[in-house]
């Protein structure tokens, strides 16, 4: 008999089951024909689930009049300020933001600026950006773009411990995006974090404007900072050699208020955690650019201010899955050495579209000053799932599975945080995995300088 199916994949199902109605007459042949066409799922670790296959692609189109706002999402700038950003259509829009704490009461304006692009035969709707603020710390505030259209809101980030970030990577716009999204939606955080491959357009432009309005629901009501993936690149020989216009264009993340001069490559802080935002497709080796600020950002850590440090960046460094091996290995060899020292508590990735979960490493080492590595590129994009790891697996690799889902790291103290990793299982999300994680701020072997540090390695 096949095995039972846990996951309540209608068609999946159908077809299944009218497979096992007809192995009655011819079981052999037929058995051995279902597993063809239908391939039997691989079970994750747990050996209880089963994996999705890649969903549809979902087109959101625009339904709005052509000087209403469109694709508005929101980010984090400075200590007290957030980024509105927006299309329309209308090239007349005005980059106003009028916006207060209560509902249809807009004591507050600013005005920004606006910006389009050409991509090809492409071209982008008025983008706005318009900067407001101070605002005060975990408070909702309402929102208008452009001086028409629909109110939003938002709700700040609070001003201390706790806080707790969404993470997700790789998140295209299919039928699994949506179910990730919805997750997500369904209990409260403060901050999504999103480590690269936002659209999948992949020179498709008009994808960038769906997966804009896919995501504006989430994005338009938490501050969503994201870093560049592979997907974003788009560049073209001659014609766009830099890359990255689209994404550019459409998603500035607060580059300059962490001293960096592209926004490929930032930090931010938030609620005494810093953040670093890595690129992981632009110069990163010694004598660049992103190397040496990263170095100098670094300098500017204050673990009494920030007790927690955490770097997110495309390709893994650290990889146990068949897809995308070695990657992130030269970017690992330029950079490892300035979190290790620097005592980063985890390093999230995506790219590999699947969940793993690493111990404390360095230099391939199990190093308890090291980093946690977690990558959770499984959004939910149209590539569908990395289904295979190498065997056996490593030590150094304590949960790995390649299903759709989020993370969420709740930290709760200036010591400790919990990581839970929720699998897509239908309607539903799954906690799937989770560790309590204490921070290497708090660790006396872990703080000595650089030179007198007492790294503890364990040979594997
Ligand atoms: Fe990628």
């Amino acid at each position: 008999m096949l095995p039972l199916l846990h996951l309540k994949i209608a068609s999946f199902n159908n077809t299944m089951g009218k497979c096992r109605k007809s192995l009655i007459g011819f079981p052999i042949l037929l058995h051995t024909l279902c597993l063809l066409l239908f391939p039997q799922p691989l079970l994750s670790q747990e050996n209880s689930f089963v994996r999705q296959p890649a969903g549809q692609r979902i087109i959101t189109p625009h339904e709005r009049t052509h000087s209403d706002p469109q694709q508005v999402h929101v980010s984090l700038v400075g200590k007290d300020k957030m980024r509105v950003s927006w299309i329309s259509e209308d090239k007349k829009g005005k980059s106003v933001v009028e916006y207060g704490r209560n509902a249809g009461e807009y004591s507050e304006k600013a005005i920004g600026e606006s910006g389009s692009y050409q991509y090809f035969f492409y071209s982008s709707g008025k983008i706005h950006n318009v900067v407001i603020g101070p605002l005060e710390p975990g408070t909702t505030y309402f929102y208008r773009c452009g001086g028409l259209g629909p109110e939003y809101s938002f709700k700040t980030p609070p001003p201390t411990l706790p806080i707790e970030f969404v993470i997700v990577g790789d998140l295209g716009q299919t039928e699994w995006t949506a179910s990730t999204l919805k997750h997500v939606d369904s209990s409260e955080y403060d901050v999504l974090l999103l480590p690269g491959d936002l659209s999948y357009a992949d020179t498709q432009q008009p994808l960038w404007d769906s997966f804009g309005r896919l995501v504006e629901p989430y994005a338009s009501k938490r501050p969503w900072m994201v870093t560049e993936g592979n997907h974003e690149i788009e560049s073209f020989p001659i014609v766009y050699p830099q890359g990255f216009k689209a994404y550019n264009a459409r998603w500035p993340m607060p580059f300059r208020e962490s001293g960096s001069t592209s926004n490929l490559y930032y930090s931010f802080e938030v609620a005494s955690t810093h953040v670093i935002m890595l690129g992981s497709y632009i110069d990163f080796h010694p004598h660049s650019q992103q190397y040496s600020w990263l170095q100098s950002d670094i300098a500017t850590i204050d673990r009494v201010r920030t007790p927690w440090v955490i770097a997110l960046l495309h390709a893994p460094w650290y990889n146990t899955n068949e897809a995308h091996q070695g990657e992130g290995e030269s970017m690992r060899q330029a950079m490892e050495h300035l979190l290790y020292h620097a005592n980063v508590d985890l390093v999230f990735a995506g790219h590999v579209h699947a969940y793993e979960r690493f111990t404390r490493i360095y230099d391939n080492q199990a190093d308890s000053c090291g980093p946690i590595y977690i990558t959770i590129g499984d959004g939910g994009n149209r590539e569908g799932l990395a289904l295979k790891f190498k065997n056996p697996a490593s030590p150094l690799s304590l949960y790995r599975e390649a299903s759709f889902g989020h993370g969420r790291l709740r930290i709760v103290n200036d010591t400790h945080a919990y990581w839970s990793w929720h699998r897509n299982n239908d309607n539903d999300a799954d906690v799937a995995d989770g560790a309590w994680i204490e921070s290497l701020s708090n660790s006396k072997a872990c703080t000595k300088a650089p030179d007198q540090q007492n790294s503890s390695k364990e040979e594997l």
